[in-house]
């Protein structure tokens, strides 16, 4: 059994943890530490997964980024980093994150959101290559692993451009 809320300060330590035993290096957990640390921050968007003891066993980080179009830049959220500890993986709990993140998400108004991950993962939560949305990636990566999801239906319909994620992001 687990629970979902957004991470407190007595939280920090054990979500580094939580990124440093499910990625190799120590990249993604310091993304963790200096988006927090940036303008780009949403708390509300900084979820973890708890045990029945409060004992942090996963993390979804949501924050703000843009896409730079032919007319200025259009914010977007970026979906990133996510992490499960490596056995408590394969029973739900990341996708519990991502539909608990995309669901506060739209609650605050936040319209759309990229990510760049696993092409098996995010589509069954309604990510697609963002490339059929007119979206292109920052990085030289194949189409299908750079994502984009409509959290309103439609709102990328009229925006064409490339991702731009701050500079926290040059960590990983
Ligand atoms: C990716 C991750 C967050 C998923 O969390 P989880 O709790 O295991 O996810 P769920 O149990 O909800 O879903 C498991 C699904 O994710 C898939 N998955 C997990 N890791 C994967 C990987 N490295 N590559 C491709 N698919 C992966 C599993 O195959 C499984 O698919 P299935 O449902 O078709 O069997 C977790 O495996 C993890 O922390 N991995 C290491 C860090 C990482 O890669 N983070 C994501 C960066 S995009």
């Amino acid at each position: 059994m687990f629970t979902i809320r957004p991470e407190s300060p007595q939280d920090f330590s054990s979500i580094r943890e939580v990124h440093l035993r499910a990625f190799k290096g120590e990249g993604e957990a310091k993304l963790v530490d200096t988006i927090r640390a940036s303008e780009n921050f949403v708390p509300e968007l900084s979820l973890v997964a708890v045990t029945d003891t409060d004992r942090v066993i996963g993390h979804i980080l949501f924050s703000i980024a843009g896409i730079e179009t032919a007319t200025g830049i259009v914010p977007t959220l970026a979906l990133a980093p996510m992490a499960v500890l490596p056995e408590y993986q394969n029973q739900g709990i990341g996708s519990a994150l991502v539909r608990e993140g995309l669901r506060r998400s739209a609650e605050l108004g936040f319209e759309h959101v990229v990510v760049l991950g696993h092409p098996n993962f995010y589509p069954r939560f309604g990510f697609v290559p963002s490339t059929t949305k007119g979206i292109r990636s920052p990085f030289k990566v194949r189409d299908e692993v750079f994502m984009a999801h409509e959290i309103q239906v439609g709102s990328l319909d009229h925006i064409h451009g490339t991702v731009k994620y701050p500079p926290a992001f040059d960590l990983v």
